[in-house]
């Protein structure tokens, strides 16, 4: 698909498959290259197709479970390292998940100092993202004191506190070809890879352990477990989360980063 950038052989093909056919049939097209023509004058179906193939779904403290090792194993090893922890939320979609990072870092970790940026390929759901503004229905397994703690009542709706929002950046950014950063503490990348092929993630693992700090960990989604976690230089540690290998020698060993 030329116009979004996005690399359709690189998902499952059934799956994809399946999502274009019950698109194109919602709006009565004939088959794909008569939706193609119809969106070519129609921004807003074309926005829809987007999000259709992208799926967007997602909620707060999505997998409370993962969440909790998160909060009461991994981050309290990573602040062993450093004082400035900088996570990356990939995939992120209409922001749920760095929201909920944020809030677990401000209300468990005061003192500690968190940036999180935050991607998605899709920018209309980063606009929303943006917004912070939620129906109470995504906020169903979010613990009762951040519910209380840091959203606010926004007529029917609710909205993230000004303190959790800032610590969080939202950028457009395609997993399958754009670059990756470096030094990360913490990548969360859940509920995406499940739709890529075999190819596609072995490249994306490859480049998500480039981007991580020796120490530093990758958070999948409940189905994503990584085959032969170590030909990525990572360690499993319980189910979902990974651990960069420290190298002998290595940057982080016996040698934590002091930078706050
Ligand atoms: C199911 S949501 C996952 C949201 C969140 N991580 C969670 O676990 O709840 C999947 C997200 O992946 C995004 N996505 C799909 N392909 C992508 C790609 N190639 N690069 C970056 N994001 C992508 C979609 O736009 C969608 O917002």
């Amino acid at each position: 698909m030329k116009k979004s950038g996005i690399d359709l052989s690189l998902y499952k093909e059934e799956q994809m498959k399946r999502r274009i056919i019950s698109f194109y049939q919602k709006y009565g097209a004939s088959g794909f290259s008569d939706a193609s023509r119809m969106m070519e004058n129609d921004p807003e179906m074309y926005k829809f197709f987007v999000e259709h193939i992208t799926i967007n779904v997602t909620e707060f403290y999505r997998s409370p479970e993962q969440w909790k090792q998160l909060r009461n194993s991994i981050i309290p090893e990573l602040i062993l390292d450093t004082k400035k922890v900088n996570c990356w939320s990939a995939a992120c979609s209409s922001g749920e998940e760095p929201y909920s990072l944020s809030m677990v870092f401000a209300y468990n970790f005061p003192g500690i100092q968190v940036s999180i940026l935050a991607t998605d390929l899709d920018s209309a759901i980063l606009d929303q993202a943006q917004l912070a503004i939620y129906p109470q229905n995504v906020l169903r397994r979010l613990p009762l004191m951040l519910r209380e703690g840091y959203l606010l009542p926004q007529g029917m709706e609710w909205k993230v506190a000004s303190q959790i929002r800032e610590q969080v950046e939202f950028r457009k950014h395609n997993l399958l070809s754009d670059p990756f950063g470096s030094d990360h503490d913490l990548i969360l990348c859940r509920n995406v890879m499940i739709y890529f092929t075999e190819e596609a993630k072995h490249q994306i693992y490859a480049r998500f352990s480039a981007s991580l700090r020796e120490g530093g960990f990758l958070f999948v989604g409940g189905t994503e477990q990584i085959n032969n976690p170590g030909r990525y230089a990572l360690e499993a540690v319980g189910s979902f989360f990974y651990r960069k290998k420290r190298t002998p020698g290595g940057t982080n060993e016996g040698n934590p980063r002091i930078n706050g």
